[in-house]
């Protein structure tokens, strides 16, 4: 590839994660099994999937200046993450995710954004210094909308991929979003918020992409989780089936899809290679607990691929 490094713009959290026999319901108390603090957020975890494929990565966001931001940035490093447009944010806690996942690998999350609730201009700006030679800019919704708009505007001006995926699910997307984006990547659940109707399978995923498109974005990958990925390219439409795996945790594992799906368009694979390197990707990740703790490295994820597809 000529391109040299993935430019990823977004949060960076601690998942303080418990594993319970169920979700609670409201008004209820549950004896868990077990705690763990582990880092997460969707821009770093997105960071350290396409690090771990070997690809330079470019993380920029805002941790705060606490014992969870100096653990989260380090923890980007080990990773091989660039972290030096990463701010450190003197006003703000580091944002957290508390998670309960149960024994059917079902989770509830809730975010508190903290740092990552203060990105604007000033980190756009980082990102657009960073975007001569990038093979793609890859987005979220856990930093504030405007900053995120602003951050594809610029990657689509510099002829630079813009992946968004819209996560958490929103509706409130400003129109001009929509074609600054390549590719977007919604899950059923998010897919469903972004166009009015139920999303869950392949024929209203194709619904779905159709409506997207009319709003401006080429490309619409859906992730269906265990029934596959559907996707609709200006040129084509086709359906991935799911690699089966024995599930213990999918947090992180959308996360885990979009750096395999952005390393291997970067390495020149079709978008639908580059979906299969997302679906394994995010397969093995929900084979193991935590977020970037669950992330495979690019040996695993080959050899992955060469037992099931070749
Ligand atoms: O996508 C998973 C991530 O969502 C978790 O790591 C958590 O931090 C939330 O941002």
């Amino acid at each position: 590839m000529n391109q040299t490094h993935i430019i990823i713009f977004g949060s960076i959290n601690m998942d303080l994660v418990a594993r319970t026999p169920s979700l609670p319901v409201p008004g209820e108390t549950l004896l868990g099994y077990s705690f763990a603090t582990v880092p997460g957020g969707k821009g770093a975890n997105q960071a350290v999937a396409v690090a771990r494929l070997d690809v330079p990565t470019v993380m920029v966001g805002r941790v705060g200046s606490d014992e969870f931001g100096q653990t989260l940035l380090i923890k980007l490093q080990v990773a091989g993450v660039d972290t030096s447009d990463v701010w450190v944010d003197d006003a703000t806690p580091s944002g957290v995710a508390m998670i309960a996942v149960d024994d059917r690998s079902e989770n509830q999350i809730i975010v508190i954004p903290g740092a990552n609730g203060q990105v604007g201009a000033i980190d756009v700006d980082r990102v657009i210094q960073r975007l001569p030679d990038a093979a793609a800019l890859l987005l979220q919704f856990e930093i504030p909308l405007p900053a995120v708009v602003a951050a594809a505007k610029a990657a689509h001006q510099a002829g630079v991929r813009v992946i968004l995926d819209p996560a958490p699910a929103r509706s409130d997307i400003p129109a001009a979003l929509y074609s600054f984006v390549d590719i977007i990547t919604p899950n059923a659940v998010e897919a469903a918020q972004l166009v009015g109707f139920p999303v869950n399978d392949p024929k209203t995923a194709a619904q779905a992409a159709t409506v997207l498109q009319q709003r401006g974005v080429k490309t619409v990958v859906v992730k269906l989780g265990a029934n596959g990925v559907f996707c609709a390219t200006p040129e084509e439409s086709f359906f991935v089936a799911a690699f089966p795996v024995e599930a213990v945790d999918t947090v992180a594992a959308g996360d885990a899809f979009n750096g395999g799906l952005a390393v291997a368009l970067a390495e020149g694979l079709s978008i639908q290679q580059a979906i299969t390197w997302g679906a394994a990707t995010g397969a093995l990740s929900a084979t193991k607990a935590g977020a970037q703790s669950s992330l495979p490295d690019r040996a695993t994820v080959e050899a992955f691929l060469k037992a099931k597809v070749f």
